[in-house]
């Protein structure tokens, strides 16, 4: 297919990922399907290098849910093993390109050499400031939303906080990672249109992008598409269609 051609001016600052697809795209070979999740290394690879050269700020994948540790044993263990050697095999590239990563879900529960491995990479890349890529490990939206509610509910108990002052903001900061916007652009692969307990409070209006193609076929003209299709999106949130493009022309006035 040829080349989208996209607008560098509105590049979606966030965008957030499901990366699905890796199992049926094993199956289809006949592989097994933690060769699936294997070869969606490459793509989380391409798609770290190709959102970082589109100038996307804000990269999340989400890599493995709180649903994801019901699947079989062996599994699991493998989607930890290959999280801690692509952690082990890409640091060093990720802190030269100035990648800042974080992570957000239930991260004590990751196996310890995983949170090592994890906690290092943090570490090493916080000051950089290129790009930030989020890790989705151990996640699920509504634990986010339960958990803040709990910090919260804390907070009120120990008179930190009136519950008068509660509002979307201040709900806000008690999740994973309150620094980060939310997703403008959520892309999910392998034909899917379900959000899978993913960023539940953060797309309240993030525009959705379906792609047939699954994770580890995804490569930078399929995040180009992605973008290319966001870019054809009247972003109204509630408004009227004339009051949006009233406000756009008063903004480039
Ligand atoms: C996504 O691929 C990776 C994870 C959920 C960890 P799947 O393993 O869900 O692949 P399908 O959906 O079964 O094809
Ligand atoms: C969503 O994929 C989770 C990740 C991509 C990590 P799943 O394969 O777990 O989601 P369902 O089962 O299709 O909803
Ligand atoms: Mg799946």
């Amino acid at each position: 297919m040829h080349e989208r051609r996209i607008q560098a001016e509105t590049i979606p600052r966030h965008v957030a990922v499901i990366m699905d697809g890796n199992g049926r795209w094993a199956e289809r070979r006949g592989l097994d399907r933690v060769q699936g999740h294997r070869a969606g290394i490459e793509a989380v690879r391409a798609t770290v290098r190709a959102a970082h050269e589109l100038g996307v700020r804000f990269l999340t994948l989400y890599a493995f849910s709180t649903e994801n540790w019901s699947r079989p044993k062996g599994e699991v263990d493998a989607l930890m093993g290959l999280l801690e050697h692509y952690l082990a095999a890409e640091l060093e590239e990720l802190d030269r390109n100035g990648i800042r990563l974080r992570a957000i879900g239930r991260l004590e529960r990751l196996p310890e050499l995983a949170r090592v491995k994890l906690k290092e990479a943090l570490e090493r890349t916080r000051d950089n400031s290129e790009m930030t890529v989020v890790f989705a490990l151990s996640y699920g939206g509504r634990t986010e939303i339960a958990d803040a509610a709990r910090k919260l509910a804390r907070d009120v108990e120990s008179g930190k906080l009136d519950p008068e002052q509660i509002d979307e903001k201040t709900f806000g900061a008690y999740l994973y990672d309150p620094e980060i916007p939310d997703p403008d652009l959520l892309i999910r692969t392998g034909g899917e249109a379900r959000v899978s307990n993913f960023l539940l409070w953060q797309i309240a209006y993030a525009e959705l992008h379906v792609t047939d193609v699954m994770w580890p076929d995804f490569r930078k003209n399929d995040l180009v598409e992605a973008v290319w299709d966001y870019q054809q999106r009247e972003r109204r949130y509630g408004l009227t269609s004339a009051q949006v493009q009233r406000d756009g022309k008063e903004s480039e006035a």
